[in-house]
């Protein structure tokens, strides 16, 4: 293994820059040569790769987004969009690719590995969808600033005694809605892997302003929606006053945590170690604190489950 290529795809995430240095820094340290690629698949079938040195990493740790920018691209999901890809890595002389990314990006590097080219998936996304792996580059960044955001809301619901309803991201996974939560003391969760009712949620919003509580947070998943809906029904069932608030992509910037920057320096390092030892078509992550590697079929096809018992004790913790 000579020369390596990185790229960054689908939503960015916090911690990306930390991942594209660590693969960099630790393929150079290697005896590699490491080329970015810009845009993520698009910018793999353009031909838009550049060769990076040490220094073209330097300063970015600390910094959310993605240098080497990111990108959806239809185009990678057809047969001939991937053979121009494939094209452009003989080219350039790459021996083996590292993708940091989502499920989504997850699918172009299995796809690519099918075609007989080593590649590697590292897991960078908020949403932590990915079953195979405890945490995702960026979730903790995330949760952070979505409880900084339940903090500030906080203040002004309970000013007003309303029940502030917090769109979170996350289409089909609810963790950001689920873990910042807890940690921000939500009284009820909304996430697409549970049923909710809408009375069951009024009496609680009843039952906590008779027993004296001030105002009620309500963490509700993009992939439910509805937000401002669900805010007026609440308005009209209970009578309590009701805000929403949709956080939007504020939650996808930001200086990437320590966590995230850990994992990230971690899961980077590991992707070239894998690369070197002449695999293909794995994907590295952190289970029981632990560095981990699994075949990527394997890793896609484990079914993401909701963590009950945090789902739970939301619900106790907030009686
Ligand atoms: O996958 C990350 C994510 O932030 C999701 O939580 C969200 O649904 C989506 O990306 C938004 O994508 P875009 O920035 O393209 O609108």
């Amino acid at each position: 293994m000579k020369t390596i290529a990185v790229l960054t795809s689908g939503g960015d995430a916090p911690g990306m820059n930390a991942a594209v240095r660590a693969v960099v820094r630790s393929g150079i340290y290697n005896g590699c040569k490491v080329f970015g690629v810009n845009r993520g698949y698009r910018g793999l079938i353009d031909g838009d790769l550049f060769e990076m040195d040490l220094s073209s990493v330097g300063d970015i740790i600390h910094r959310g987004g993605t240098i080497l920018k990111s990108a959806r691209c239809l185009e990678f999901k057809t047969e001939e969009g991937r053979a121009k890809a494939l094209n452009v890595l003989k080219v350039f002389g790459i021996d083996g690719l590292v993708v940091i990314g989502g499920d989504g990006s997850f699918q172009g590097a299995q796809k690519v590995s099918e075609m007989g080219f080593p590649a590697i998936g590292i897991p960078g996304t908020i949403d932590n969808d990915l079953a195979y792996t405890d945490y995702t580059i960026g979730f903790d960044t995330t949760l952070n600033t979505v409880i900084d955001a339940i903090s500030k809301i906080r203040d002004t619901s309970s000013s007003h005694e309303r029940v502030s309803i917090i769109e979170v991201m996350g289409r089909h996974c609810g963790d950001i809605a689920l873990y910042s939560g807890l940690a921000g003391g939500a009284e009820v969760i909304i996430i697409p892997e549970a049923e909710y009712n809408e009375d069951e949620i009024c009496k609680k919003l009843i039952q906590s302003k008779n027993r004296g509580k001030k105002h009620s947070i309500i963490m509700l998943a993009e992939g439910v929606g509805g937000a401002q809906e669900l805010s007026e029904k609440i308005k009209e069932k209970t009578g309590i006053e009701s805000r929403a608030t949709i956080l939007g992509h504020i939650q996808r910037g930001g200086s990437p945590s320590a966590f995230d920057r850990i994992i990230a320096s971690q899961m980077g390092a590991k992707a070239v170690e894998l690369l070197l030892e002449g695999k293909s078509s794995r994907v590295v992550g952190i289970k029981n604190n632990e560095i981990i590697d699994m075949d990527i079929h394997e890793a896609l096809a484990i079914e993401r489950k909701l963590n009950t018992d945090i789902y739970k004790l939301v619900d106790v913790l907030s009686i």
